[in-house]
């Protein structure tokens, strides 16, 4: 089932004021690649914003952007028409119309970002997802994805003690608290309170994240058939060390 924060259309419109453009020198990284590829797939695209700055830059391919969460699609879509939105998930493809849209060998670069990937929490669900990346590749297609490392604890900072405040919707305050509330083994739950200026009350939403470590994370991609052609520690493409924040990875059909 989606979190909140992104099936919630006042939580989703929160989104981009949160994670702006360039917030996270994620979205030039991912922009690049997309930039260069001619039919591409966002999986878990959120608002879309990478493929949606792509056709501003003036990409003439297929931009196509995946998700499970109408109220993210809906924010992307507001903003243009000119990307394919599609309600939906890998494993069970489009929820409505025709399931070409995301056909075998469609996609020259499949994209998750924003940590996309750490929503798959269980061993099938992981299987099933790197199994269809593989079958919507073309030969010669790239996986381009990240996960945050297990090995630097970064649930650590999601504290009360970090207040993000932002210039939100009509110019009106919007803060964000994280509350991290368990660490079982992979999984890490934590709730995050949310307010608007005009608001009567915040909203609470809670959520729970896969810590994949890197050669778990390489065997399941492996056994879907995907090969691992470079890994890095950082968006500066620094090498993948235990202090590493990130595991981006670059995989490939094998
Ligand atoms: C943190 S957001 C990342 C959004 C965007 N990729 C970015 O970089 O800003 C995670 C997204 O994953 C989506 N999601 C949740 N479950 C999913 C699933 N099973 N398959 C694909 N996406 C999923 C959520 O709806 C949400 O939009």
């Amino acid at each position: 089932m989606v979190d909140r924060h992104f099936s919630v259309l006042n939580l989703a419109e929160l989104y981009d004021y949160f994670s702006h453009w360039q917030v996270s020198p994620q979205d030039d990284f991912y922009l690049d690649l997309v930039m260069g590829a001619r039919s591409v797939l966002d999986v878990g695209c959120g608002t879309g914003k990478i493929q949606r700055v792509a056709r501003e830059r003036g990409h003439t391919g297929r931009l196509v952007g995946l998700d499970p969460a109408d109220a993210m699609l809906e924010v992307g879509r507001r903003d243009r028409g000119d990307v394919e939105w599609v309600l939906g998930d890998l494993v069970a493809g489009p929820y409505e119309g025709e399931a070409e849209l995301l056909g075998d060998g469609a996609f020259d670069l499949v994209i998750m970002s924003g940590h996309a990937f750490q929503v798959f929490l269980g061993d099938e669900d992981v299987r099933a997802n790197l199994a269809a990346v593989r079958r919507i590749l073309a030969p010669g297609g790239r996986f381009v994805f990240e996960t945050r490392n297990p090995a630097v604890r970064g649930w650590q900072a999601w504290s009360p003690e970090r207040v993000r405040t932002v210039d939100g919707p009509g110019g009106r305050k919007a803060t964000c608290v994280h509350r991290l509330r368990e660490v079982a083994g992979e999984l890490v739950t934590f709730t995050s309170d949310y307010s608007v200026e005009g608001w009567a009350e915040p909203e609470t939403v809670r959520s729970t994240l896969r810590f994949l470590d890197a050669e778990r994370l390489n065997a399941f991609l492996a056994e879907a058939g995907l090969e691992v052609s470079a890994q890095y520690g950082y968006w500066d493409r620094s090498p993948l060390t235990d202090s590493s924040e990130e595991i981006i990875t670059f995989a490939r059909p094998a």
